[in-house]
C-alpha cells in the first residue's frame, strides 16, 4: 500500500496568484506532472486542507481540473482557508465525504488495505487555528474503538503538537492535549500526518509520530525568534509518500517535486 499525501495547495482562480507573486496553480500542476511519472503510481492521495486559498466555487472548480489528470482516489479534508459546503459541492461524487446530514465536519474513514485511514476535521469556520472540540474527540475515539488493532493512519489539517516557530503556533490546535491523552489509548495509532505548516516538521504525540508535510507551493519561513511576523519563503515544493511495510510498518518519505539530475552509484 503506498499512500501519497499532498497539503496547502492554495489553488486561486486561473492566471491569478497568491498575493500578487506565488503562481500556486503551477505548482500544482508540476506537481500532479510528478505524481503522474511516479513507479509504481500511489494506490491513494490524501490531501490535507488547503486545497484552495479563498474557498469559492470558482477555485474549487480550478482545483478539480488541476487533479483531474491524476487516476488515483482521492480523499480530501479541508483547511482554514478551505470553506466546508463549496468544497463538499466540488467534491460530490466523493461519497465517503459526509453530507450535511452527517454533521457539521467532513470526518470519514478510508479502508486502505492493511492500514485504516482517519481523516480527521480540524477547521473552525472563520477562523485560522483549528479545534478538537468534546464532539469531535468522541467521534475519533468512537472510529478507533471500532479496530483497536488495526494499523491506522490519522490525517488532519493542524497539527497537535507545537512547531516552535512562534507566528504558527499562534494559529495552532485547541484541544491538542485531549486529543494526545485520546491517542496514547491506541498503540496501533502508527502516524498522525497534517498540513497548515508548509515545512516538515516531526514530533511525538501521544506515544506515537506525528509529522507534517510541506506544501505544493509555497513553504513557511523558518524562525523560532517571537518577534518574526508570518512570513513565506521559495523553499522548494514537496509533497509524502507513506509506505506500508510489513516488518516495519508505515514508512514516510518526503519527495521534493521538482526531478533533479539522477546516475548510477556505481
Ligand atoms: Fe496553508
Amino acid at each position: 500500500m503506498l499512500i501519497a499525501q499532498i497539503t496547502d495547495l492554495h489553488v486561486v482562480e486561473p492566471g491569478a496568484r497568491l498575493l500578487g507573486e506565488i503562481d500556486t496553480n503551477a505548482c500544482l500542476a508540476r506537481c500532479v506532472a510528478r505524481l503522474q511519472g511516479l513507479q509504481p503510481q500511489p494506490d491513494l492521495m490524501l490531501i490535507t486542507g488547503d486545497l484552495v486559498n479563498d474557498g469559492t466555487p470558482a477555485q474549487y472548480t480550478h482545483l478539480r481540473a488541476l487533479l483531474a489528470p491524476l487516476a488515483m482516489p482521492l480523499y480530501v479534508l479541508p483547511g482554514n482557508h478551505d470553506s466546508r459546503a463549496p468544497l463538499r459541492n466540488a467534491f460530490s461524487d466523493h461519497t465517503r465525504l459526509p453530507t450535511g446530514e452527517d454533521g457539521p465536519f467532513l470526518h470519514h474513514v478510508v479502508e486502505a488495505g492493511p492500514l485504516r485511514v482517519i481523516m480527521l476535521d480540524t477547521v473552525v469556520a472563520g477562523e485560522t487555528g483549528g479545534r478538537l472540540c468534546p464532539e469531535r474527540l468522541a467521534w475519533l475515539d468512537a472510529r478507533l474503538s471500532e479496530a483497536p488493532h488495526r494499523p491506522t493512519l490519522i490525517a488532519m489539517h493542524h497539527p497537535p503538537f507545537v512547531t516552535g516557530i512562534p507566528f504558527m503556533d499562534r494559529i495552532g490546535l485547541d484541544g491538542a492535549e485531549d486529543f494526545a491523552a485520546l491517542i496514547a489509548r491506541f498503540p496501533n495509532v502508527e502516524r498522525i500526518t497534517c498540513g497548515h505548516v508548509h515545512r516538515p516538521v516531526q514530533a511525538r504525540v501521544g506515544g506515537t509520530v506525528a509529522g507534517i508535510c510541506p506544501s505544493t507551493a509555497h513553504q513557511i519561513y523558518l524562525t523560532f525568534d517571537n518577534g518574526q511576523p508570518d512570513a513565506w519563503v521559495g523553499e522548494p515544493p514537496a509533497f509524502q509518500l507513506h509506505l506500508w511495510h510489513e516488518a516495519a510498518g508505515l514508512l514516510t518519505h518526503t519527495v521534493m517535486v521538482e526531478e533533479r539530475p539522477a546516475g548510477r552509484l556505481d
